[in-house]
Order: C-alpha cells, then sequence, then structure tokens
C-alpha cells in the first residue's frame, strides 16, 4: 500500500526517537513491499522558534491532509526554556491540544503492558505482578477540563482562576463506544472511572456509559471512582482490561500505569477519530535533559509506529512483526539506560533502533 504520514519531531529528544521509528518504518515498507512517505510538520516549541506560534494552521491542514500522523515529543524545560514565558496559548502543550482538538481526535488509546523482560525495571511486589498485566486506558482527549471555560480575574481584591469541566452525553456516548469495541477486541471488560460522587459530569458520565453498555451484553461493565483506581493500580493491576475514563483523569491514570509496566520509555499511544486516521506518538514526554545524547528509548515510539500500522493502515500483520522485533531485542539482553535491569547490553538510541529494524 501507499500512505502519506505527517511526521512532526518536535522538541528535545522528539527528532532522535522518530529517526529511529522511521527506520523501523522503512524496513516494514522493504519487506512488506508498501511505501511510506512523509511530510514534515513543525509544531510545539519548534514552530515557535519559527513561527511565532505552537501550531501554525498550515501546519494542521497539512497534518489533516495526511493518512496519519507520527510524532515524537513537544516541549521544554518548564524551569529554564524561554517558551515557558509566553502566554499559555503560545506555550509548545497549546500545539498538541490545539491539533487534538482541530482533527477531532477524541480517543486516546495508552496501553499499558508489562513486558515480561522489564519485571525487574517494576516497582511492584513479585507477588502483585503475578503473571503480568495487560490493559488499556482509553482517555476522553477533546473535551472537559482541558477544554472547558477558564479565566483568571481579581475578585474582592483577591486573584481567582476558574477551570470549568463541561461534558455533553454525545462526547461521553462516542468514547464509550469505543471503549466496548475495544474491549470486545480483548478480555472484555471496560471499568468506567469517574468521581460520581462529586462531579455533575461524572454522574452524567456514569449514565451515558450504562446506556451505551446495553448494546453490549457481551462486555462486563464496572464503575470505579478514580481516588479508588489509583489505588487499585498499585494494588492489583491484573483486574483491569479496559479503563475507560475523561480527560483529565486519564492524563493522571495513563501516568501512573505507564509506570507500573517499568518504564514511560516503553509506551505507545493513539488518538483516534471516527475514521482511519489517527495520531501516534509516545506516551512520554520530550526528556530534554537527555536531548541529543543518544540516551533516549526509542521503542515507545516504534511500538506507536507499530499502532499507526494496525489502527490507520489496517496492516495488522506488520504491526505485530514491530511488536515481535521489540520483544526479542528484550529477550537479547539489549537495553537501554531508562529499563538498565532489564538487559545486560546497554545500548544508545541509534543502536536499538538498528536492532529492531534487523528483526523485521
Ligand atoms: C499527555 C500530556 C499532555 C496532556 C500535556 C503535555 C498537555 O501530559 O499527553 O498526557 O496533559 O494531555
Ligand atoms: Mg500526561
Amino acid at each position: 500500500m501507499e500512505a502519506k504520514i505527517a511526521v512532526i519531531q518536535g522538541d528535545g529528544i522528539g527528532p532522535e526517537i522518530i529517526k529511529e521509528a522511521k527506520k523501523v518504518l522503512e524496513k516494514v515498507a522493504k519487506v512488506y513491499g508498501h511505501t511510506f512517505s512523509y511530510e514534515e510538520v513543525l509544531m510545539g516549541g519548534i514552530s515557535i522558534d519559527t513561527y511565532g506560534e505552537p501550531l501554525t494552521k498550515e501546519a494542521l491542514e497539512t497534518a489533516r491532509a495526511c493518512d496519519a500522523v507520527l510524532l515524537g515529543a513537544v516541549g521544554g524545560d518548564v524551569n529554564t526554556s524561554p517558551w515557558y514565558q509566553l502566554p499559555p496559548h503560545l506555550r509548545p502543550e497549546a500545539g498538541l491540544l490545539g491539533i487534538r482538538k482541530g482533527l477531532n481526535l477524541y480517543c486516546n488509546l495508552r496501553p499499558a503492558v508489562l513486558f515480561k523482560q522489564l519485571r525487574e525495571a517494576c516497582p511492584l511486589k513479585d507477588s502483585i505482578i503475578g503473571e503480568g498485566f495487560d490493559f488499556v486506558v482509553v482517555r476522553e482527549l477533546t473535551g472537559g477540563v482541558y477544554f472547558g471555560e477558564r479565566r483568571t480575574f481579581v475578585e474582592n481584591g483577591l486573584r481567582k482562576a476558574v477551570d470549568t469541566m463541561p461534558y455533553d452525553e454525545k462526547e461521553i456516548r462516542r468514547i464509550a463506544e469505543w471503549a466496548f469495541k475495544v474491549a470486545r477486541k480483548r478480555r472484555k471488560k471496560v471499568c468506567s472511572v469517574d468521581k460520581a460522587n462529586v462531579l455533575d459530569t461524572s454522574r452524567l458520565w456514569r449514565q451515558v456509559v450504562s446506556e451505551v453498555a446495553k448494546d453490549y451484553p457481551d462486555v462486563e461493565l464496572t464503575n470505579m471512582l478514580v481516588d479508588n483506581c489509583a489505588m487499585q493500580m498499585v494494588k492489583d493491576p491484573k483486574q483491569f482490561d479496559v479503563v475507560l475514563t475523561e480527560n483529565m483523569f486519564g492524563d493522571i491514570l495513563s501516568d501512573e500505569a505507564s509506570m507500573v509496566t517499568g518504564s514511560i520509555g516503553m509506551l505507545s499511544s493513539a488518538s483516534l477519530s471516527d475514521g482511519s486516521f489517527g495520531l501516534y506518538e509516545p506516551s512520554h514526554g520530550s526528556a530534554p535533559d537527555i536531548a541529543g545524547r543518544d540516551m533516549a528509548n526509542p521503542i515507545a515510539t516504534i511500538l506507536s509506529a507499530a499502532m499507526m500500522l494496525r489502527y490507520s493502515f489496517d496492516l495488522c500483520k506488520e504491526a505485530d512483526r514491530i511488536e515481535q522485533a521489540v520483544s526479542q531485542v528484550l529477550e537479547e539482553g539489549y537495553c537501554t539506560c531508562d529499563i538498565k535491569g532489564a538487559g545486560d547490553k546497554l545500548v544508545g538510541t541509534r543502536q536499538m533502533g538498528s536492532l529492531i529494524a534487523e528483526k523485521i
């Protein structure tokens, strides 16, 4: 097949990890007879430096015209980078929120899988890990407090700030449908996470999710409060299959989920809309402290490229092959410094990418 991929290298380690993902994609193209073309798009800090804003209209339109987007990471050091002296809507992260909203990428899938080779890197006790765990966080990505009205003002001589968290039933229904569909291809369990003992949005969330559940009688639905979920994720992560939740809860829980798998450097993500279009990025950030030092783990980005093949291009065989290649390389004892305990052959970003590409 032929596919056009918008590539957003971004900032920090972004360019290095994207390079390795492209290396692997090119090997897949060669072995399976596909043609991938790449369209470079600027976003984040590099776009601020070039155009004075984190995402230009042109960049958004270029991305939209492609079949999928592969993203490295955006942002810099909040304490030292001049980007963070700018007003919030001109900072790197505004580019990320802009592309999510602009391309209607409302469904964010963040798998949390413990690779058996990474057992040593997992902070949980052996008795909790058991046979390992494998769940996916389905996070609503274009609504809630991230996109609600907000303002900062002075009232009665006091500085005050307000953020609002709106959700309508349509927004809840469409993400719930995604969660049930994903569950059908897995262990058929959805745990919907909310704060229904306090928030109106959560009470509506629970109602609508229960309505959607009626169309999926083969999938088991449970509800859990978000504070309890944060606890259960470290107490017994094996209990989860699909964790469905709203935007901010999903942001927080997906970081926790990634940590219990041993390293955030291993976790991919997909941000999807209604059709086959999607944006694929590692779950980690731009790690400016190790940028340009051939130290970053490219695996999360390589696995994100595999998700792109599976969800946007329907190339499941090829996606499986990339995942197997990653697993084999770990099995042989190769590791990057973030997963040091997992193997005895410490390699850099470039070599890790090459080793994985060679296995395809
Ligand atoms: C994430 C990130 C973003 C978010 C930030 C960078 C705006 O933490 O993708 O999880 O909060 O969504
Ligand atoms: Mg986050």
